[in-house]
C-alpha cells in the first residue's frame, strides 16, 4: 500500500519562503507515495491546479464567520482534505469535542476528506489513560458520522508535537491497533491510520516498520524541501 504523507506546514513560511518551496519540490515528489500539502490557507493560491500533489487544509469552520473559511471555500480552491481536531487548536484555542465533531460532519457532507487528529496529552499518558482518552474521543467527534474507508485518522500524541519525543514501537503498535479495531467494529470499514509528532530523517526508517502504520503527518519539518525529499526517500 502506498504511504500518505500529510505536510502541516502551520504558519512556519513567509511568501518568499514558500515560493522557494514549491520550486524545489515540486518535481521532486514521489508519484508512488500519496503526499497531500496543507500550506497556511494564505498560500493556497500558489497551489492551486498547479501541481501533481494533493491540496488539503489546517482548519475549516462549519459558519460563514469573519477570519475562517468553509468546506466550500476550500473546495473552491482544490482542496480535497482538511485536518480537524489537531492538538494545538484544542489546547491554544480550546476546540471542544462537539466542534470537533460538527467539523467531520460538514466537510464529508461537502466532499472533503477529514484528517482526524486523536492524541493524550502528557499527564494523560502518564496517568495510563491513553486507551481510555483514544476511545473517548473517537466516540465524540465520530458521534452520528457515517465512517467510511476514506477517513483518515492522525495519532498524534500531545507531548510528541515538536518536542523529538515519539512514543515507543509497541506503544504505537497499540494505539494503532486498539483504533483500526475500534473503527472496525462500529462501523464495518478499515481505515487508515498515520503517525505525527516529531517525525524526521532520522526517525523515518524506524517509524517505516512499525506494523499497520498507514502514513505519517510532518509539520516542522514539512516546511524544509530538502528534510521532505530525505524523508520520502527513506520510505518503502
Ligand atoms: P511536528 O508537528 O512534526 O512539528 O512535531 C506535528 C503536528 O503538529 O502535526
Amino acid at each position: 500500500m502506498n504511504k500518505i504523507i500529510v505536510l502541516n506546514q502551520k504558519s512556519y513560511m513567509e511568501y518568499n519562503e514558500v515560493l522557494n518551496f514549491i520550486n524545489e519540490i515540486k518535481d521532486n515528489i514521489r508519484r508512488d507515495l500519496n503526499v497531500i500539502i496543507c500550506p497556511s490557507s494564505i498560500y493556497l493560491p500558489y497551489y492551486k491546479g498547479k501541481y501533481d500533489f494533493k491540496l488539503g487544509s489546517q482548519n475549516v469552520y462549519i459558519k460563514n464567520i469573519t477570519g475562517e473559511y468553509t468546506s466550500k471555500s476550500l473546495k473552491s480552491m482544490g482542496v480535497n482534505y482538511v485536518i480537524i481536531g489537531h492538538f494545538e487548536r484544542k489546547y491554544y484555542l480550546n476546540e471542544d469535542s462537539n466542534l470537533i465533531n460538527l467539523k467531520i460532519k460538514d466537510a464529508i457532507n461537502n466532499n472533503l476528506i477529514p484528517i482526524v487528529c486523536l492524541g493524550e496529552t502528557k499527564e494523560e499518558k502518564e496517568l495510563l489513560r491513553t486507551g481510555d482518552v483514544l476511545i473517548r474521543q473517537l466516540k465524540e467527534y465520530f458521534k452520528d458520522v457515517d465512517v467510511k474507508e476514506d477517513i483518515l485518522i492522525a495519532y498524534e500524541p500531545g507531548y510528541s508535537i515538536g518536542t523529538s519525543i515519539l512514543p515507543t514501537t509497541s506503544e504505537l503498535e497499540e494505539v494503532i491497533k486498539l483504533i483500526k479495531d475500534n473503527i472496525f467494529r462500529k462501523y464495518n470499514c478499515n481505515i487508515k491510520v498515520l503517525y505525527g509528532g516529531s517525525v524526521d530523517e532520522t526517525n523515518i526508517e524506524k517509524l517505516n516498520k512499525i506494523k499497520d502504520l498507514d502514513g505519517y503527518l510532518i509539520g516542522k519539518n514539512s516546511s524544509s524541501s530538502a528534510k521532505i525529499i530525505q524523508i520520502m526517500n527513506k520510505i518503502d
